[in-house]
């Protein structure tokens, strides 16, 4: 139990990676909080987190609202009294590939860049006080292979790289900020294409030569289990790399 009296917000709970992180955490022995826009999905994760005896909240919210962000956490420091992790995993990506810059809408351009970065800047901002507060927290920023080296080539998704490029940066920015406090700041991406909702599109045959979602949990486990002032600022790929 690696993870026992421990207190997990996981933004993105509701299925896919998020989900995987959260079953994790609870069979550590943390209380956990999902979150996410889809309350059928919440709920059901939080149930299957009291089958296995934890506790567990299901709060609905759009991380792209400064409002319900704040909602959110408060409602988790009402609960569960404390914010020991922080895993800012919700996110999404195009709507279809773009082979160019100039042929991206800018509204998918901003619905990107305010979930995936917007988002995990107005959760740490609302979270990080409780940690400030108790002088200890372990952050994890959901990555990707695509925030490391920029392959317009091979993705089609200038809008969602350049959003992980920010959220590397974002890490590196805030573990420099938190290191008086104690807190640790890390990125986690899985470093293959993993069976999600991001690849709904694909046929049962494509994915099923994807990755499951349980590859990040051993590292989201240890991460989330560093003592305060430990490994901090680090970007952690989860799997060997994409490309060499
Ligand atoms: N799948 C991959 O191959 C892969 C690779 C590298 C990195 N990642 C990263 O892994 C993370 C999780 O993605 P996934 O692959 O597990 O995809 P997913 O199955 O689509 O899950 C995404 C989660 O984010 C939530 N979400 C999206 N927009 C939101 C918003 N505005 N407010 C609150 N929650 C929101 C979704 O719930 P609602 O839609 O109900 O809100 C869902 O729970 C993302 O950060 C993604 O970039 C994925």
């Amino acid at each position: 139990m690696r993870l026992e009296g421990k207190v997990a917000l996981i933004t993105g709970g509701g299925r896919g990676i998020g989900k995987s992180i959260a079953l994790a955490y609870a069979k550590e022995g943390a209380y956990v909080a999902v979150s996410a826009r889809t309350k059928s999905q919440i709920e059901t994760v939080a149930k299957e987190i009291r089958k296995l005896g934890q506790r567990a909240l299901a709060i609905k919210a759009d991380i792209r609202k400064e409002e319900d962000v704040k909602k959110m956490v408060g409602t988790v420091i009402q609960e569960f009294g404390k914010i020991d992790i922080l895993v800012n995993n919700a996110g999404v990506t195009e709507k279809k590939p773009t082979k160019e810059i100039k042929d991206l809408p800018e509204e998918e351009w901003n619905r990107i860049i305010q979930t995936n970065l917007t988002g995990t800047f107005l959760c740490t901002k609302w979270v990080l006080p409780h940690m400030i507060n108790r002088r200890s927290g372990n952050i994890i920023n959901i990555s990707s292979a695509l925030g490391q080296k920029g392959r317009p080539e091979k993705e089609n998704s200038v809008a969602y790289a350049v959003s992980k490029f920010g959220t590397e940066g974002f890490t590196e920015y805030l573990s420099k900020e938190s290191k008086e406090y104690n807190i640790n700041v890390n990125a986690l991406y899985p470093g293959v294409r993993v069976d999600t909702g991001f690849f709904n599109h694909l046929s049962h045959e494509q994915r099923e030569k994807l990755a499951r979602s349980e590859i990040v949990t051993e590292p989201a486990i240890f991460l989330a289990s560093q003592r305060p002032a430990a490994m901090s600022g680090k970007s952690i790929n989860a799997s060997r790399p994409i490309w060499k």
